[in-house]
């Protein structure tokens, strides 16, 4: 019950209190960090413990994506990796369908992930993403690879 409160609060909240993508460049500036690196297969990230499927609003935030991934636990800084894969189960490593890093992991604190993840991705990306505000969101909150990951 708590949880479907949340999500009701996080969908219709920010349509009360808009703002631009300006407003939250000194939040996106504070990026990611101690990040694990994303499994480059759906299967992989399947089997890795360290990554769990998360597929809430992926049509939304990654649309193309087939399925999601994000980190189990959060990094020392409360960051999380999210890792998107399209349907042959390839990672995806470009937008809008890549997963893309989270400042504060959503397992780490709701509001945190709300404030400084979900709503700068509204307001930059949100209906325009080909636009420079949304490539700005990706530069803060970047697609993982999978170059680093070693099973
Ligand atoms: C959230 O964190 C707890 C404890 O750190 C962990 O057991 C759980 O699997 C995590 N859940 C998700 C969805 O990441
Ligand atoms: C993967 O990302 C890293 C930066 O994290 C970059 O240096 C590298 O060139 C990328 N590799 C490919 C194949 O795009």
């Amino acid at each position: 019950m708590k949880t479907l409160v949340l999500l009701f609060v996080a969908l219709t909240s920010p349509a009360l209190v808009w703002c631009a993508c300006s407003d939250y460049l000194s939040d996106l500036r504070d990026r990611p960090s101690g990040l694990s690196p994303c499994p480059c297969t759906a299967t992989q990230a399947s089997d890795d413990s360290n990554f769990e499927a998360s597929n809430w609003f992926i049509g939304t935030y990654h649309p193309g994506a087939d399925s999601c991934y994000r980190s189990a636990r959060p990094s020392s800084s409360g960051s999380g990796q999210q890792c998107c894969y399209s349907s042959t189960g390839r990672i995806i490593t470009s937008s809008p369908g890549g997963g893309t890093a989270d400042r504060y992991s959503p397992n780490y604190s709701f509001w945190r992930h709300r404030r400084y993840d979900v709503l700068p991705w509204n307001a930059c990306c949100s209906g325009q993403l080909d636009s420079s505000d949304c490539a700005t969101y990706f530069r803060y909150r970047p697609i993982d690879n999978c170059s680093r990951y070693s099973g």
